[in-house]
């Protein structure tokens, strides 16, 4: 992160969502419409940048960025079904849930935490946006780098009493594996039971296809410059370990296989599925 600066991969996967609205057939994946209202002006040359003629890379991350926020989002919907009625985004960007939540969710408690620099940046947007802030809708500042998680938990609208959704996605790549695994343990020290937390991680280029070794050097010296370099990368093994190691009692751990099985309708496009992200759900 680069301080008194919005993050820059957090605009990036929001013009990326928007892309899929603007570039996929429908019936997408999500529907991140407030993600173009969110990027502005200023930021229509990233969504125009993931059109059919764009870098492979890019064209994987519009598949994938939209498919790993609504495999949350219904994650979160058979969470509330259940009962479970707080949903906290870590690092939450530019995610738009609580502006497109679906009719009768009032008594969900949607809490965003993030990086000041990125968070007072959206509230602007926001603002001048003129849109009005659901009610059930706080935010809350947090360096995770400075600050633990059951700080940051304690600082927000958080009920220790009652279980919690956490949305985890995007985050912990930028993020040392100490990091990592202390918020993890974290987590699980504060969270209720039923409580479930849901991520996403990068896969070491040594696990992936051919192709994605062109990018190592590429993508790893652009994201240094944006101040957001890849710190972490991990097999989706040592992700299981790090989270039964924590506390969880148990860990989703979704393959190419698992994700076909739920969303292969939407699969079957041009686009291939990502290989460098696995996404992962640990449970209490
Ligand atoms: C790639 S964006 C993901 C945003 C959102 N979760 C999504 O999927 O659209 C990374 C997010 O992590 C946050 N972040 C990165 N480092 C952080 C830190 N040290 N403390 C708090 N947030 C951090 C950024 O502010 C940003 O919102």
């Amino acid at each position: 992160m680069i301080e008194g600066n919005p993050s820059y991969t957090a605009i990036h996967v929001a013009a990326t969502r928007a892309a899929h609205n603007r570039f996929d057939k429908a019936p997408h994946l999500l529907d991140d419409q407030p993600a173009l209202s969110l990027l502005g002006e200023e930021h229509q040359d990233l969504i125009d940048g993931s059109g059919d003629d764009a870098h492979w890379v890019l064209l994987e991350n519009r598949l994938f960025i939209p498919l790993r926020a609504r495999w949350v989002e219904d994650r979160l919907a058979r969470a509330y079904e259940s009962g479970l009625r707080q949903y906290i985004i870590l690092g939450a960007g530019l995610d738009s849930f609580a502006f497109r939540q679906p009719d009768g969710f009032d008594d969900l408690s949607i809490i965003e935490i993030d990086h000041p620099s990125t968070q007072r940046w959206k509230r602007k947007r926001i603002e001048a946006l003129r849109w009005k802030i659901p009610a059930n809708l706080s935010f809350t500042e947090c360096d995770f780098e400075q600050t633990s998680m059951i700080d940051a938990l304690n600082d927000s609208a958080f009920d220790e009493n009652q279980p919690a959704f956490i949305s985890w996605m995007g985050v912990t790549y930028y993020l040392e594996r100490p990091v990592t695994q202390a918020a993890l343990r974290d987590l699980d020290a504060v969270l209720a039971p039923r409580s479930e937390v849901a991520f996403d991680y990068l896969r070491p280029y040594g696990d992936l296809a051919e192709r994605y070794v062109e990018l190592e050097k590429l993508s790893g010296e652009y994201l240094k410059k944006k101040g957001e370099p890849h710190v972490n990368k991990l097999h989706a093994a040592d992700v299981g370990a790090d989270v039964l190691a924590a506390g969880f009692t148990s860990v989703v751990l979704e393959t190419e296989g698992t994700l076909r099985e739920q969303y292969g309708d939407d699969l079957t496009g041009p686009i291939p599925l990502s290989e460098r992200f696995g996404l992962a759900a640990a449970h209490k």
